[in-house]
């Protein structure tokens, strides 16, 4: 029984520890061990400490017992088992109170004159830990009506929103950062100065042998004017920079080469050549793209 109460004291010191890490340290969305690894190691040394606490004051007491005389030892045993018994009367006399329930033998006390068939009826008084338990739900059933009802906390549909408004916010944080995500089916136009600076240095450093410097083409297509052998418009150039052109005509996959958000800023850079008159230009190829011109993509002059 001494050893149970030993590392239920243990456990419990533990949980204590756990619990006011979690309280003290304020981070929402991460627990406290997992934003402070150290704390474990405060942990641990909580753990051990405390199991040498044990152990010392349980070594401590078996010497002591030890070295008590005969008589002595008689006399502390009676104490233990008194100090022990008085402990259960307690717990017994809670459990009693709580139930408040008539002994068998005084029933009679309070059966009700009801006779159902030689079924009879007593009139129990309610169960204290019932009871109490009824008052604390009225009790909290009135400060929940004020708060949320006179006073006007936040409801439950309004902290929804709440938070589906600040996932909505942490996406687009993410996706702003993370543009490693882009596919074809999320890129868009960049517009910004930096990405179209670096869209115009990958394509001066990979694309002109092919294209020129000023996207006139040569033995690639011209890629200013708004004909498009493999469709215009941001989705289907990046597409096309991803994948590759046809098999066979020069145009090799980049994907292994430029990142996603590479190519992302080359394809808009390739777009924003649109409209541009380069010094020797190709004959256009493939077909007129109006989706692209209708979305504003590519401007028309
Ligand atoms: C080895 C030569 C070569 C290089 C280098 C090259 N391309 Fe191309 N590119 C081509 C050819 C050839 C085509 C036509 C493909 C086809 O007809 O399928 C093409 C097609 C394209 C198209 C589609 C044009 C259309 O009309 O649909 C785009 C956009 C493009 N290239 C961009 C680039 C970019 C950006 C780079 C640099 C990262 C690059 N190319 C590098 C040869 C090249």
């Amino acid at each position: 029984m001494k050893q149970v109460y030993s590392i239920l004291r243990v456990v419990g010191l533990v949980a204590l520890a756990i619990i006011l890490a979690e309280i003290s340290i304020e981070n929402s969305d991460k627990n406290a061990f997992e934003a402070y690894p150290f704390l474990w190691l405060i942990l641990g040394v909580v753990l051990l400490s405390a199991i040498a606490i044990e152990i010392s004051v349980g070594a401590l007491y078996s010497v002591l017992y030890k070295s008590l005389k005969p008589e002595a030892r008689e006399q502390f045993d009676l104490l233990e088992q008194s100090k022990k018994e008085a402990k259960l009367e307690w717990w017994r006399k809670a459990y009693k109170k709580l139930l408040d329930k008539k002994p068998v033998e005084n029933e009679s006390e309070i059966i009700l004159d009801h006779d159902y068939d030689g079924i009879r009826e007593l009139d129990n008084n309610l169960p204290p830990w019932w009871l109490y338990g009824f008052y604390a739900s009225i009790i909290f059933a009135f400060i929940y009506m004020f708060k949320y009802h006179v006073f006007g906390g936040t409801t439950q549909k309004e902290e929804y929103l709440i938070e589906v408004a600040d996932a909505e916010r942490e996406i687009a944080e993410y996706k702003k950062n993370a543009k490693g995500l882009l596919t074809i089916n999320t890129v868009e136009l960049l517009t910004e100065e930096v990405d179209l600076a670096t869209g115009k240095s990958i394509f001066l450093s990979n694309c002109i042998a092919c294209h020129k410097a000023d996207g006139g083409g040569g033995i690639g297509p011209n890629l200013t004017d708004q004909y498009w052998i493999l469709g215009g418009g941001i989705k289907n150039v990046f597409n096309t920079i991803t994948e590759g052109g046809r098999p066979g005509k020069g145009m090799i996959s980049w994907k292994s080469d430029l990142k996603p958000e590479e190519i992302a800023q080359v394809s808009s850079y390739v777009l924003s050549l649109n409209g541009t008159t380069p010094t020797d230009p190709k004959e256009p190829e493939g077909e007129l793209y109006e989706a692209a011109i209708e979305a504003g993509e590519i401007e028309t002059k």
